[in-house]
């Protein structure tokens, strides 16, 4: 029972939306009104600009970060191994269905960065190049946020990770296709907008 405290805790911190906040305190605005309509470090870049976009992208990965130690803390505490990948998995949702935003949130990737690095850091490496250079040559930041998703898990099955910590990137990665349908159409019709482009064309 005790163990559902990190995993709110999880979902609590993960609810920070921090491009919303953002935008909110120095700008005036609810990013998700703007742009892609997303609560996000890309769509942050996209409305405000690069340095607030870095700020948002760090920020929201410490919070999976933060949420898997808190997690790795309790297990200690608790021996309950899955507690950290479940934390992590909380605080993925509570970025994109925040409860203090009307769960209307972003679509995780920044928090999975913060999550994976620190659950499965080589699979997260490894997808994150993968990541890295799709976004580079396709310049579709979906693109690559999606394959950087869906990488994770199929990774982690190839390596020595506790069950718990496969289940929670697959779920993850299910996360991140469930976020992306819009980018998933748009990127299909050849409609996606590329990193540097203003605003994306509707679906
Ligand atoms: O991580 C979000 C990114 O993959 C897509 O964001 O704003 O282009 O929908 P956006």
């Amino acid at each position: 029972m005790l163990q559902i405290v990190p995993v709110l805790l999880a979902y609590l911190i993960g609810s920070i939306s921090f491009s919303f906040l953002y935008g909110k305190i120095f700008k005036g605005i609810d990013i998700r009104k703007h742009g892609s309509g997303n609560a996000g470090a890309t769509n942050t870049l996209r409305v405000i600009g690069v340095g607030p976009a870095i700020a948002v992208l760090l920020l929201d990965a410490a919070k999976g970060v933060l949420a898997v130690w808190i997690g790795i803390w309790f297990s200690a505490n608790a021996d309950a191994s899955y507690i950290p990948a479940l934390a992590g998995l909380a605080a993925i949702a509570g970025h994109n269905w925040p409860v203090y935003f009307g769960f209307k949130g972003g679509k995780g990737i920044a928090t999975t960065i913060g999550v994976a690095a620190t659950l499965c850091f080589i699979p997260a490496l490894i997808a994150g190049a993968v990541a890295i250079l799709l976004i580079a040559l396709t310049r579709y930041v979906s693109l690559g946020s999606l394959v950087f998703a869906v990488l994770i898990p199929i990774i982690v099955a190839f390596m020595d990770y506790p069950s718990s910590t496969l289940w929670a990137t697959i779920v993850i990665g299910l996360f991140a296709i469930v976020r992306h349908r819009t980018n998933i159409v748009k990127l299909v019709k050849g409609k996606e907008s590329k990193l540097g482009q203003k605003a994306n064309a509707a679906p």
